[in-house]
């Protein structure tokens, strides 16, 4: 079996990673292609390296742009990669301009896909990464749900006969990842905090936190109104957008910090009294490490996160003061993500319906 992932994000890369290490444990061939919509050091290639993931087979190199021109460059560029390639699934993941590209390009040339983190639903269609969840939920051919929840989204959109529920491949490197870092904190680069000083771990990147100079400063005064240190780990449209709009990202108790490796992140987290963010995969990384953390959007995906206030979200900034030091709630935490074995249940689904699908067109 042949199987082509997509990858262009940094969240992707992180998915890519168990998905990576059990195909080739289970000598599924792979074909890593790279789209180069994220393409800075820190957002991409130290991924690769730290997390061992291989190098990509294909660059597209497409880089940055609006929406459509982004998604158009990928959609392009695939068409001929895809059609010389010939796999026998398409692999995309999560919700970037990356998966939606990914997925359609495999459609129009009739190539099986399958999509990884199927089913999460925001409900908030001012989100980008909304609509590219849902067409590529309703593009695929089989659909890899991480939750109880996102199979019960699938349901309700007429989609239950092509879901399966896998688990979350995110679980899987982070626990795993989380194991290498408590077994050897010293490999880890120290943070500029002091020895048992409290700090919170921020970041922001939504494009509804960011692209608005006044949204944005409300979000950044808010985050110097916490009685902690702040690091603030910058995302690059964070960058972009505070030098447009000359928003500071220092000063008083807020540090910024160019964006962290994921050992490093993981380490930062664990040692930290909590997290403010608008990120997906950083709350969920904060539930399954123990730490409390704070939403700055007006929804999230992963709604079992706000059991017992583990995450709480505060989109109006009236309560981050008191919510980003707040203690670790008393609750023993559940495990709806699964158990950290999801890249395993993955290769069995992809295996299963690519012999269905032979047994069929017999
Ligand atoms: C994208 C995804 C989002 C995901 C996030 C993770 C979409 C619509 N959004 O958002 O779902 O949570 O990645 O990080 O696909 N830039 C650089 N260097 C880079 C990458 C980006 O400087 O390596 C700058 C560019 O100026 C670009 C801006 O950041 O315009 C935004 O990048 P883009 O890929 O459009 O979306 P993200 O905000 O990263």
């Amino acid at each position: 079996m042949r199987v082509l992932s997509v990858v262009g994000a940094r969240p992707q890369f992180i998915k890519l990673a168990p998905i990576a290490a059990e195909f080739a444990r289970s000598q599924i061939e792979h074909v890593i292609v790279h789209t180069g919509q994220h393409y800075d050091e820190s957002m991409s290639s130290r991924f690769f390296a730290d997390l061992q993931i291989p190098e990509p087979d294909i660059s597209l190199d497409i880089g940055s742009g609006s929406h459509g021109v982004q998604t158009g460059g990928m959609l392009a560029a695939l068409d001929g990669v895809l059609s010389e390639q010939q796999p026998d699934w398409v692999l995309v993941y999560g919700d970037t301009n990356s998966t939606l590209a990914g997925a359609l390009a495999a459609v129009k040339l009739h190539l099986p896909v399958a999509h990884l983190e199927a089913g999460l639903r925001s409900f908030n269609r001012r989100m980008p990464e909304e609509h590219n969840r849902v067409l590529t939920d309703h593009a695929a051919d089989l659909l890899l749900a991480p939750t109880i929840v996102a199979m019960k989204h699938l349901a309700a959109e007429g989609l239950a006969e092509r879901a399966i529920l896998v688990g979350d491949v995110m679980t899987d490197v982070c626990l795993h990842v989380r194991d290498q870092v408590l077994a050897d904190p010293a490999a880890i680069p120290s943070l500029p905090i002091s020895a048992g000083e409290s700090y919170v771990v921020a970041t922001i990147h939504r494009a509804d936190n960011t692209d608005n100079a006044e949204r944005l400063a409300n979000v950044i005064n808010a985050l110097r109104s916490i009685d902690s240190k702040v690091l603030l780990l910058v995302h690059p449209r964070l960058a972009v957008r505070a030098a447009e709009f000359g928003i500071e990202l220092d000063g008083g108790s807020l540090i910024s910090l160019p964006p962290l490796g994921y050992a490093e992140m993981v380490s930062a987290v664990l040692g930290s009294a909590g997290i403010v963010t608008d990120s997906g995969g950083l709350q969920k990384e904060a539930f399954l490490l123990g730490r409390p953390t704070t939403t700055l959007r007006t929804e999230t995906e992963w709604v079992e996160t706000l059991a017992d206030g583990w995450n709480v979200l505060d989109p109006w900034l009236d309560h981050i003061a008191e919510l980003a030091t707040r203690p670790i709630p008393a609750a023993t935490r559940a495990t709806p993500y699964g158990d950290g074995q999801a890249a395993a249940a993955v290769a069995s689904a992809l295996t299963a319906r690519l012999t269905e699908r032979e047994i069929h067109s017999r």
